[in-house]
């Protein structure tokens, strides 16, 4: 079943007391959700303990990793296994942010082997795709996100990539404070919907969560959310503000 989900990213923010606080006045909201809503924290590594701890057995809440490496284990010195996120329980893990790309150039076809081993463990990727503002600029955006899921998901069986949840995030919107607009969103998502129909069908595609990623905040997130084709939103600044993300959680459709 398709989800609708409220994901934050703390990318490398936050001392542990600072990250600690947030959480707890987050949990402390008692926000209902519903069977087909989550809330869903991207910590950074040396939280994830205690951010499990913290959100218990609160349903509908999760803790997400913010990558992973590729290999199961061995001599891979400051990398982190699915397996161990596993051992952890943890649910969710994010794949491919713009930011990994970008730094630590990672391609479409590494990303297809951590999204590999990460369904292998059971653990559900957040992949990441989005265009820069030259590509925006030379509008084949289209074009440009199509090939980041043609090389990175289309390996996967029709089952597999169900497994999957998308966050489109246009990468001149990432922490800039320049929104998509809720057209702009929906457009996009109602194409990434259209080339996965393609490829694996009606059913499929309407089974897969796209979320929504680029200065997200409390005062847009309804509007985005609104999008028919828009599941939710993968939220970086404004998930760092526990009022910001509670209003954005509470935001779902
Ligand atoms: P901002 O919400 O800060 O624009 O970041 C978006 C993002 O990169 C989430 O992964």
């Amino acid at each position: 079943m398709r989800k609708q989900i409220a994901a934050a990213n703390w990318k490398m923010n936050l001392t542990v007391d600072k990250a600690e606080t947030l959480l707890d006045n987050i949990i402390s909201a008692n926000i209902n959700l519903s069977n087909d809503q989550l809330a869903v924290f991207a910590v950074p590594f040396p939280y994830l303990h205690l951010a499990q701890n913290i959100i218990g057995d609160n349903d509908n809440f999760y803790i997400a990793a913010q990558n992973c490496y590729s290999k199961k284990s061995g001599a891979y010195t400051g990398e982190t296994s699915v397996e161990m996120l596993q051992s952890l329980n943890i649910k969710y893990v994010v794949v491919g942010h713009s930011e990994r790309r970008e730094y630590f150039e990672e391609s479409n076809a590494f990303l297809a082997e951590k999204l590999s081993i990460a369904l292998e463990y059971n653990i559900t990727p957040i992949f990441c795709c989005g265009e820069p503002l030259s590509i925006r600029d030379a509008q084949t955006q289209n074009e440009f996100v199509a090939k980041q899921l043609e090389e990175s998901l289309f390996i996967f069986s029709a089952d597999d990539v169900q497994k999957i949840v998308i966050a489109y995030e246009p990468i001149w919107a990432i922490g800039t404070g320049k929104t998509a607009t809720s057209e702009q969103a929906q457009e996009m998502h109602a194409y990434l919907r259209k080339v996965l129909t393609g490829k694996y069908g009606k059913d499929v595609a309407g089974n897969i969560s796209i979320l929504y990623g680029g200065s997200v905040k409390a005062s847009n997130a309804k509007e985005i959310f609104s999008q028919p084709d828009v599941d939710g939103g993968l939220v970086g600044g404004a998930s760092l503000i526990a009022d910001e993300f509670i209003t954005i959680i509470k935001s779902l459709k």
